[in-house]
């Protein structure tokens, strides 16, 4: 999926993402990754390598290139949310519930995603052309389960009413499936390409 060099020794890289999801939410999970052009390994149900140990039942694993066998770079994981979390969300959204002007905050929080995108926080994941950011794009949408759980952005194509960077391709997609921090908080993801010659 990337050209650029990953594997010399001594580069310092990103080099794996860990994600929760909510209760029942695995399956659908699955689904916005494997959209989204990653290759998904479910230890409960798939053939596993030797290679992955009894300890990786609870992940599934991404592999954010689809060839990729590497188990410890450039992967992503995600499991169900822990004890501890689940009950600090489940208060916090109970406190949302009995309290408008928090919901608000919170709403206007989420809708900040989509109006500015690129000032967010997010997880970038390069892709290696505009055609296959678009066609993530639209795996997306396809599944209306799966859709109603997204805010997606436009394409920003260099020059585009929204692009903030010639360098780049960027699209984003908003979802309360996933998050690397508070559910309640939602996950966005950047799909990028580099258009400087690396
Ligand atoms: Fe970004």
């Amino acid at each position: 999926m990337t050209a650029r060099p990953l594997t010399t020794s001594a580069a310092r890289m990103l080099n794996h993402v860990e994600f929760v999801y909510a209760p029942g939410d695995r399956p659908l999970v699955r689904q916005l990754f494997e959209a989204l052009g990653f290759r998904v390994l479910d230890p409960q149900t798939d053939p596993t390598p030797e290679a992955l140990g009894p300890a990786a039942g609870p992940y599934l694993i991404v592999f954010l290139d689809p060839d990729n066998e590497d188990l410890i770079d450039n992967v992503a994981y995600a499991s169900e949310v822990g004890e501890a979390q689940w009950r600090f969300e489940s208060a916090i959204r109970d406190q949302m519930a009995a309290d408008a002007t928090l919901a608000e905050h919170h709403a206007a929080f989420k809708a900040t995603y989509a109006k500015q995108p690129q000032a967010m926080t997010h997880v970038g994941v390069g892709y290696p052309s505009a055609d296959e950011v678009k066609s993530a794009m639209k795996q997306l949408t396809s599944n209306p389960k799966l859709a109603e759980r997204l805010e997606l952005s436009d394409v920003f194509m260099p020059g585009d009413p929204g692009s903030v960077d010639d360098r780049v391709v960027q699209a984003f997609v908003y979802t309360d499936l996933i998050s690397v921090g508070l559910l309640c908080g939602g996950q966005q993801i950047e799909l990028q390409v580099r258009l400087d010659g690396v």
